[in-house]
């Protein structure tokens, strides 16, 4: 049994809290600078609630912390956690900057402590069906993938930390983005990414966002200076395509809403809603167009993944090494990577060589 520290007591921390409770593990200590949310955590979960983060760090019976705070905080909690000898289950984006993360990478070099990355839609019980479909060659050699996100009153308190540039690194990209970055290019094993034109938008502003039902409360006074629709497409070394079409809102009615991914190869072709429990597999048998369902073991999808998630962790831990499914730090710079070229394609409205002045 892990005894972990949670750095962070927010949404997210509640989520990993129950996990670690679902997994064996032991949730013993919480920090977060907000003591109100901090001690209602800690009464919540049962465990101590930290007036300071050296606290936690120096307590010798914590073996790992998970970092669950906005952003702007990762780097910096990362590389203190990782010199204070814990293991550490790092929320997405990995940082703001490639820089960040290559300070990251350095550290994690330095210390041997285990950096695991918060990509938990490799966790989806129908992605990892369709890793293992792929993996047994019933696509052939896969050539494109795409996955499309689009949500109707999703943008994460607005006005907040995520919607404001300086503390966030950006908006729908870099907040739900960076999971399908990282979940195609682990599907498809794509290699190095070598080509990327993006595009972002902003749609709505303070005043046009609908507040009847939202993700969390809205702060009136606060900024909005981040997109909330991005479309992408990125070239590998080995020759895949990988497209994200995603928004943090849109007026489409909520029953048209799915979160789709599309793999397409040579033999087979699927489509899946991440949090569904079937993949549709479509190939080609005899000549003729063959069609069928295949079904997912799903007990409650997201909270499933979370354990998943957790699980890996737990054996990463004891391995020394990041599961095969889980993502590594290096997962955590590519897809830095691809954002990054994503916004200087925005902004310089061209396709970015990666790598190229
Ligand atoms: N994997 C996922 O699907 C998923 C989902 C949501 C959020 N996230 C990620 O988790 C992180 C947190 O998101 P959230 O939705 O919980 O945000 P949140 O705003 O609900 O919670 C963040 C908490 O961190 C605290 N905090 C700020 N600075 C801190 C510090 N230095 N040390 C400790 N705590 C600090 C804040 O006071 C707040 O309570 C973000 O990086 C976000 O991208 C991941």
């Amino acid at each position: 049994m892990t005894n972990i520290g949670l750095l962070g007591a927010g949404m997210i921390a509640n989520v990993h809290a129950e996990a670690i409770a679902a997994t064996n593990g032991e949730l013993v200590a919480v920090f977060d600078p907000c003591k109100h949310r901090r001690d209602a955590f800690a009464q919540k979960w049962d465990c101590d609630s930290c007036d300071k983060i050296e606290e936690i760090l120096s307590r010798p019976d914590i073996e790992a912390v998970v970092i669950a705070t906005p952003n702007d905080q990762h780097a910096e909690l990362s590389i203190a956690a990782m010199r204070a000898g814990k293991d550490v289950l790092l929320e997405k984006p990995m940082a703001m900057s490639l820089a960040q993360c290559d300070d990251i990478i350095n550290v994690q070099k330095e210390t041997a402590q285990l950096l695991q990355l918060g990509f938990v839609c490799r966790f989806s019980p129908a992605a990892m069906k369709v890793k293992q479909m792929i993996d047994e060659g019933k696509l052939g050699t896969i050539r494109h993938a795409r996955a499309t996100l689009l949500r109707q009153r999703g943008i994460p308190g607005l006005g907040s930390w995520f919607t404001t540039k300086e503390r966030s690194g950006g908006g729908c990209l870099i907040d739900i983005g960076v999971h399908l970055i990282d979940l195609l290019s682990h599907l498809t094993s794509a290699t190095t990414p070598e080509r990327v034109l993006g595009m972002c938008s902003q749609t709505f502003s303070m005043e046009s966002y609908g507040y009847d039902e939202m993700w969390s409360m809205p702060k009136p006074d606060g900024t909005f200076d981040v997109e909330d629709g991005v479309v992408a497409i990125t070239t590998f070394a080995n020759g895949i395509t990988n497209q994200i079409d995603v928004s943090w809102a849109t007026h489409l009615p909520e029953s048209f809403i799915r979160d789709g991914i599309t793999i397409e190869g040579d033999k087979g072709a699927v489509w899946f809603d991440l949090w569904g429990d079937s993949v549709a597999f479509g190939s080609s048998v005899d000549g003729r167009s063959n069609e069928s369902t295949v079904e997912v073991n799903v007990n409650e999808a997201w909270g499933d993944a979370f354990q998943l998630e957790h699980k890996a962790f737990a054996e990463g831990i004891v391995n020394r090494v990041v599961s095969s499914t889980a993502g590594t730090s290096d997962d955590g710079r590519k897809v830095q990577t691809i954002v990054e070229a994503i916004y200087k394609s925005d902004n310089e409205k061209v396709e970015i060589q990666i790598n190229r002045p």
